[in-house]
């Protein structure tokens, strides 16, 4: 345990606008600073952060906190990386006694992994041998699963009884207090039961394949239909996505994760061929999801009831995704008929019409102007005006690149408007909305400065490549020199590049050479950090992540370079230069 005195002292050096302002654009309003929540989704901030109380409120999701519990919620840190983080940032180290609970923490993780794993495989047990099996089995053959399916996705069944797997694991000397954090076993007034009981269980495993928590459905009728485990150390609902494990199994190479919402979803699709699709846990598509799919493909299908319920969680999914919309990625919004839900929608067409729909999904361009365009008169100068109002802002959380140029030129067009006059336009809403009174300088660091939608790339790289030197041999040094250009990435570029020249292909050889200097304790907690992915994994995950790194860097640049070349006159650029704007530039938005 951190001690709560040390806790303290951290939040009383923390300020809490300097945590949040690089991560919710605030702006000050009398006393407090305000922003959109980024708990929920709004369109008028109700997201208020208080500097004289450090301390968060949201006036319409009713979230609150320190700063500490921002980071937490926000960028979802565990507890102790999250304290270490603050404590970092204000020069505190956590005490050593303190540490040890990190270790602790660990430790504790493994157990519940362990028990998760061991659960799983006993749930997998009883539907082969259980005397009341054919109730489960005879529900999955009926609703038409092979039993190969139902291996691959390690299908199982939680027989009737208060205390089956809670013998079960008790026998293999589990500490109580283990299993019930685990989620499995629930404890009331003394009595410790199963949590799961006569149910069909949907394993939920992260990329390397770990269980992590359950589903467990009903088996007919009843209440609740799907059971899930409660939030734990291992498992956050809202952020793991249900078949990705399986998706990537499935295929070498995966080109596009369709996301849908259920797990029987997830597990008829595979059934009828379309092993490619994963669901949110009940909850809503958030950016944790979308960054996650878009690590592994480019491409997102998202799928949706077509009722009114299901094109509002659509939109909200879009908003989301707007600002993960780096150049190469691309979204797709698909909307089923009335009544059907991919499961059944895929037993009636089967794989090839279901895919052929895919193909026609509409995509986020189409969606996005049809949302907004849906209760104006696009013809009207009212409607022109009012289109620019409401997609201005939503393009503006587009990162730079082409797509977004894209957009801007399709709003360009339907309104009339220059892409030019609508960027200034929007830029000088803000400022207008902006107080004048005292508005404080952005005091956050260059490098806090970096835009939402990408932290922890360089990070996520370096933390695979200080486990596996070698994997810095993936690139040129031209490569790692230009990543050292840019504050994000300056820390990544460098390491790799001593690691090229110094031949320090081992974690061992890397801490040696670096023991002492300034670097090594970012190495060595680069090095602590979790590894998801599978040692065999780590390769096409790191030249992924470099590559977009790279892409996204080149793409900064060249937005650079248009900014200056935009006011020499046309006959004065040379051709590389004139290749360069048209590359990323409608015609329409030059004069
Ligand atoms: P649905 O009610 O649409 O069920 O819930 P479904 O996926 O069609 O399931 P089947 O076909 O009847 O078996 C969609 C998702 O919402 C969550 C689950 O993740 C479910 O897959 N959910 C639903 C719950 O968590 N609890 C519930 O009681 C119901
Ligand atoms: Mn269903």
């Amino acid at each position: 345990m951190i001690s709560p005195e040390f806790i303290e002292e951290v939040l009383s050096r923390v300020d809490i606008v300097e945590i949040i302002e690089p991560r919710v654009a605030l702006k000050k309003t009398g006393q407090n600073y305000s922003g959109l929540c980024p708990f929920h989704t709004e369109k008028t901030p109700s997201f208020s952060v208080s500097q004289e109380k450090q301390f968060y409120y949201c006036f319409g999701c009713q979230v609150s906190g320190s700063a500490l519990k921002f980071l937490m919620e926000f960028e979802r840190m565990e507890f102790i990386p999250a304290v270490e983080m603050l404590a970092e940032r204000v020069g505190l180290e956590v005490p050593k006694s303190d540490q040890q609970a990190s270790t602790e923490t660990t430790r504790r993780r493994k157990t519940i992994f362990e028990i998760l794993g061991q659960a799983s495989a006993y749930y997998c047990e009883q539907l082969r041998e259980h005397p009341s099996k054919e109730r489960a089995v005879g529900y999955l053959k009926n609703r038409g699963l092979s039993g190969e399916i139902a291996r691959d996705f390690a299908l199982g069944y939680s027989p009737p009884g208060w205390n089956n797997l809670y013998d079960a694991l008790a026998n293999s000397n589990f500490d109580r207090d283990l299993l019930i954090e685990s989620g499995m076993v629930i404890e009331n007034e003394d009595k410790t039961y199963d949590r799961f009981r006569e149910r069909i269980m949907f394993p939920i495993r992260d990329l390397r394949g770990r269980t992590i928590a359950f589903g467990g459905r009903i088996i007919g009728d009843g209440k609740p239909k799907y059971l899930n485990s409660p939030e734990t150390p291992v498992f956050h609902k809202g952020r793991e996505l249900y078949g990705l494990f399986e998706a990537r199994k499935r295929n070498a190479k995966l080109t596009r994760v369709l996301v849908v919402e259920g797990y029987m979803d997830v597990v008829a699709l595979a059934q009828f061929g379309i092993g490619y699709s994963v669901a949110t846990l009940g909850t809503a598509t958030s950016k944790e999801h979308i960054e996650r799919i878009y690590r592994l493909v480019p491409q997102i299908v998202f799928c949706f009831d077509g009722d009114s319920a299901g094109r509002s969680a659509a939109w909200k999914a879009l908003l989301v995704t707007l600002a993960a919309m780096s150049d190469g990625r691309s979204a797709k919004f698909l909307f089923l008929p009335d009544g059907d839900d991919p499961d059944t929608l895929i037993r009636r067409e089967g794989k090839d019409k279901f895919e052929l729909r895919l193909e026609r999904a509409a995509p986020l361009d189409a969606f996005f102007f049809s949302n907004l365009e849906s209760d104006l008169d696009p013809d009207s100068i009212e409607g022109k005006a009012t289109l620019s109002k409401l997609a201005m802002p939503l393009l503006s959380s587009i990162p730079e690149g082409v797509f977004k140029q894209l957009m801007i030129d399709a709003l360009a067009t339907k309104t009339g408007l220059e892409a030019g006059r609508l960027i200034q336009a929007a830029g000088q809403e803000q400022k207008v909305a902006i107080s004048p009174t005292s508005s404080p300088p952005q005091r956050a660091p260059a490098y806090e400065k970096r835009r939402t939608e990408g932290p922890g790339l360089a990070e996520l790289a370096l933390s695979m490549l200080v486990k596996q030197p070698e994997l810095s041999q993936e690139f040129e040094d031209s490569s790692y020199e230009q990543l050292r250009q840019n504050p994000e990435a300056q820390f990544f570029g460098e390491i790799a590049l001593v690691i090229r020249q110094q031949e320090l292909l081992s974690p061992g050889l890397l801490l040696g050479h670096f023991q002492g200097k300034a670097e090594f304790k970012a190495i060595r907690s680069a090095m602590d950090q979790e590894q998801l992915l599978d040692v065999s994994e780590l390769r096409e995950e790191f030249k992924g992540t470099v590559s977009t790194l790279l892409d996204r860097f080149e793409t900064q640049l060249k937005q650079e370079l248009k900014k200056q070349l935009i006011n020499k006159p046309f006959s004065e650029l040379n051709p590389d230069e004139r290749q360069l704007i048209k590359d990323n530039t409608h015609p329409k938005s030059q004069s």
